[in-house]
């Protein structure tokens, strides 16, 4: 896959979790790559693993980047089902989830795996999208802000700079309803204030559609979106697209 386009603001990132059918995730991933302008900002799909290399196939015009969504902390070696960083890179990948909550929840996935997950990528050049949030309980116990300080404790000294953080709080995301606009720019203070301003980009996530998306992106909120449900259809994740680009001052 060769790529002309660098990385820049407005991030949109699609999360397709395990959704797709192989013939799907390449139908879409078709119809991304004529429909998205290859300027004015980043869009990446991050496929289930099975479905990179045909997903890396269709999107040869340069407009759409590839990403994972989760990687193995260690390098190649004999650890059965996972991935290596290294192999992501090859198969085209230039962005990874790390962190999401589904991992966190269903695979007991801790700081430490986190840190380590964040190393591996970026030892071959991926860019992380580290997620972090509070859960339900963790909010109405009035934890968020710790609970997010002891996440980005996971990002590796001096590596700030090349990590994409996400906050994604796990009551928002999609069936619930999503956070409102100044709930999720409270949080993306305590970002900046903890990582002291020096993440590459700050991106909210949950319940992200058309209809919110400018309530989180703008020059000083939000540096984009992660989005899980709604960007399953290329339609309407062409419309968040370009909503995010004009809320970004592009047009
Ligand atoms: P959602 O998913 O947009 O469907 O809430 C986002 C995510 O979990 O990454």
């Amino acid at each position: 896959m060769l790529y002309s386009i660098g990385m820049e603001a407005p991030y949109v990132i699609a999360n397709w979790k395990m959704r797709l059918s192989l013939n799907e995730s390449q139908a879409l991933a078709a119809a991304l790559h004529t429909g998205v302008p290859a300027e004015n900002g980043t869009v990446v799909v991050c496929p289930s693993f099975p479905c990179l290399t045909s997903v890396a196939a269709a999107l040869t015009e340069m407009s759409v980047m590839l990403g994972a969504q989760d990687v193995s902390p260690d390098e190649l070696g004999p650890f059965t089902s996972e991935v290596a960083a290294s192999v992501l890179a090859e198969v085209g990948c230039r962005f990874v989830i790390v962190g999401h909550s589904d991992r966190r929840a269903r695979q007991g996935e801790t700081d430490k795996q986190v840190e380590q997950k964040l190393s591996a990528a970026l030892r071959h050049g991926l860019t992380p999208v580290l997620c972090v949030g509070e859960t339900a309980t963790e909010r109405k116990r009035g934890e968020t802000v710790n609970v997010i300080k002891r996440q980005l404790g996971a990002v590796p000294a001096g590596k700030e700079g090349r990590i994409i953080v996400t906050y994604e709080p796990v009551w928002a995301i999609s069936p619930q309803p999503p956070a409102t606009g100044d709930e999720a720019a409270a949080m993306l203070s305590v970002i900046n204030e903890t990582l002291k301003g020096t993440a590459a980009a700050i991106i909210y996530g949950g319940s992200v559609s058309l209809q919110n998306v400018t309530d989180f992106v703008a020059p000083k909120k939000f540096a984009g979106v992660l989005v899980g449900a709604d960007s399953l259809k290329a339609a309407e994740f062409l419309a968040i697209i370009a909503a995010t680009r004009r809320a970004f001052a592009f047009v």
